[in-house]
């Protein structure tokens, strides 16, 4: 099964409308001779509008970092999932470990915003990982499992056509640690095995799964080479034009 290679760039809160508008187009013209990888890349919400004007004419695609379920409402600070479409953007980030762990979001909450995205229309990527402690205490697989039957609870096949999970070990993002290949791809092969047990192995064989923690251009080729390993999430390193192109092209040369 050949799944094409998704590279993401989540910009955090990082950027005016100005330097987004900057780096956009920067990413934009190094980026130009792509064909084969599909890129992402995610401003926070007020820059969304400005980037998607530079790159609406590109093979950038555009995404959020995070939406509410409700349609529209009396939800103070809050933005919905057509209004990210108004935006142009086509994916939206679900389940950040960071909102996870500094906004209180639950396998509910992620799962409510899954399904709402997918109903306007938005592609969910689906974030999942496990922390140090969880890791050390040797619970890696039980936590993602848990953490993907909640996400995936009440999700088609036809659903999962339109959904790419991150794996993204919580110690390893921002914190200059990649999990080995090795220690990636087992992760990701789990992943793999309960999609197919949850909607079907042809559904598991098509779904995009990429690696996020710390992902540079200097790791990118060991990490994307891996048989599961579809695509990177990358934080830091989409900041800068050159290095987030830079991983770009490595992914376009790798024939998976
Ligand atoms: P990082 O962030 O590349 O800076 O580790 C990845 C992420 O949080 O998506």
């Amino acid at each position: 099964m050949k799944r094409s290679i998704v590279i993401a760039g989540n910009w955090k809160m990082h950027k005016t409308n100005s330097e987004a508008q900057q780096l956009a187009n920067q990413i934009r013209m190094k980026t130009i001779d792509i064909t084969k990888t599909r890129m992402i890349i995610c401003p926070p919400f007020t820059a969304l509008a400005p980037v998607y004007d530079i790159i609406k004419d590109s093979a950038i695609h555009l995404g959020a970092q995070n939406m509410f379920w409700e349609k529209e409402g009396a939800f103070t600070g809050e933005i919905s999932a057509g209004m990210l479409k108004s935006t142009g953007a086509d994916y939206v980030i679900i389940g950040h470990s960071e909102r996870r762990q500094y906004f209180g979001e639950t396998e509910e909450t992620v799962n409510k915003k899954i399904k709402t995205a997918l109903e306007n229309g938005l592609k969910p990527i689906v974030c999942v990982g496990e922390t140090l402690e969880q890791r050390e205490e040797n619970i890696t697989l039980k936590v993602i499992g848990k953490q993907i039957r909640g996400a995936f609870d009440g999700l088609t096949p036809e659903d999962l056509q339109n959904v790419i999970v991150a794996y993204e070990p919580v110690w390893a993002i921002g914190t200059g640690k990649t999990a080995t290949p090795e220690q990636a791809q087992e992760v990701h092969f789990e992943i793999r095995k309960l999609i197919a047990e949850l909607l079907g192995r042809e559904t598991a064989e098509a779904t995009v799964i990429q690696y996020g923690g710390s992902v540079k251009p200097g790791n990118a080729e060991s990490l994307l080479s891996q048989a599961d390993i579809d695509g990177a999430l990358v934080g830091g390193a989409c900041l800068k034009a050159d290095s987030f192109a830079e991983i770009i092209h490595i992914a376009e040369k790798l024939k998976k």
